[in-house]
């Protein structure tokens, strides 16, 4: 009886694809909470994407249909995101009462004026937002637009690899739906929670700042693990793949901890820094309540620590599982390992449980 009164949405599988490997995530909400269902992080070719864009369709699709495999997830729909410097957001007011497609209509015949690019290579996506402040009777709706291009190389890759995609989503959105599982750990301050983000992956590190839940302001730098893996290979005379499994599995000679990881750790604490600085710049805002690592790089061992007697905010390493149930197909040690890098993936999954997103 209860499934007459509770219609069972179709839950989506969160695929991220980044520029070193793709990550799988699909979640299923309980009473009690969400319970990680499957996940999986399998490596791409080199040079399969780059700065955000596919360059070898083929080699994504293929690693997509392993990711599949070896996640044993059997969920066939999913959510992607697209990021980087194709895609626009802008909130703009629009009358309230609308219908879903009349707003499109006048979007559509609008959009030139938000929208540098031809708009037939253009792909637009909105989303109302709730009543604005900028007058009575208008509506706040954030739009997104992004080279159609960009959306159909993630179609086509998901595709390849037995997929379909349902929902296009932007990695800063998703970033923030998997932000608001963290918050109830993080202590406000008089003017609300303020947190600085920090993904560090392997070529980008972003800086997103979120005060209560939004996203106020975002930064893309080229510094990651990348840094850090060159240098072990030009050291000890490694492979890319090899200097790559060192980094998280050790065995590196003696001189590795005090000759490399430290001043990498260093430099890191410097970006950071830098990043901070920035934002500090361009906002009214001196001080964040949290830095919250982010992306691979945040598994290395000490980091937030450093990060935290460094700068002197409270640092910890993000975590969006740590009050999740697992099945039984999940790894809770590989979890905790991958959780930082997964958070992009986790925002992904929770698409499913939006009403009316797709
Ligand atoms: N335990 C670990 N210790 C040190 N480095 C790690 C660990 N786990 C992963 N990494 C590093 O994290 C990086 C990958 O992180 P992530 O998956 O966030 O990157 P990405 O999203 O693919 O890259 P980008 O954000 O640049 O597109 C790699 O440099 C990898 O070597
Ligand atoms: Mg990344």
């Amino acid at each position: 009886m209860a499934s007459l009164f509770k219609k069972k949405q179709k839950r989506l599988l969160g695929i991220d694809i980044s520029s070193t490997s793709v990550k799988l995530m699909e979640l299923s909400q309980l009473s009690n909470g969400y319970r990680v269902e499957a996940y999986a992080v399998e490596p791409l070719p080199e040079n399969a994407v780059v700065e955000k864009n596919i360059n070898d369709i083929e080699g994504v699709g293929e690693a997509i249909s392993k990711l599949v495999t070896k996640s044993r997830s059997k969920l066939k729909q999913a959510a992607v995101a697209v990021s980087g410097s194709s895609v626009i957001t802008k909130s703009i007011q629009m009358t309230s009462g609308l219908s879903d497609e009349e707003m499109e209509n006048q979007i559509q015949v609008e959009a030139d004026q938000y929208i540098p690019y031809p708009l037939d290579e253009v792909a637009i996506d909105f989303d109302v937002v709730g009543p604005s402040e900028k007058g009575d009777g208008l509506v706040d709706v954030l739009l997104a637009a992004c080279r159609r291009e960009n959306v159909e190389l993630r179609e086509d890759a998901l595709e390849l690899g037995g997929l379909e995609s349902r929902a296009v989503d932007v990695e800063a959105f998703s970033l923030e739906r998997a932000f608001q599982l963290l918050i109830p750990e993080l202590e406000p301050s008089e003017d609300g929670l303020t947190v600085a983000v920090v993904d560090i992956g392997h070529t980008m590190t972003t800086l997103s700042v979120l005060n209560d839940g939004k996203t106020i302001y975002t930064r893309e730098q080229l510094f990651g693990g990348k840094q850090l893996t060159e240098e072990i290979m030009r050291r000890y005379g490694m492979t890319q793949a090899e200097a790559g499994l060192a980094k998280k599995q050790g065995g590196l000679p003696d001189d590795y901890a005090s000759e490399v990881l430290e001043p990498f750790k260093e430099a890191v604490v410097q970006q950071v820094t830098r990043s901070l600085q920035f934002f500090f710049a361009a906002s009214p805002y001196n001080d964040v309540d949290y830095i919250l690592l982010a992306g691979g790089t945040a598994s290395i061992p000490g980091l937030a620590q450093m990060v935290k007697e460094k700068i002197g905010t409270n640092t910890m390493v993000a975590n969006p599982f740590a009050s999740m149930t697992l099945s039984n197909k999940v790894n809770a040690s590989n979890l905790t390992n991958d959780a930082p890098a997964l958070m992009i993936a986790c925002g992904l999954a929770l698409r499913s449980f939006e009403r009316g997103k797709y």
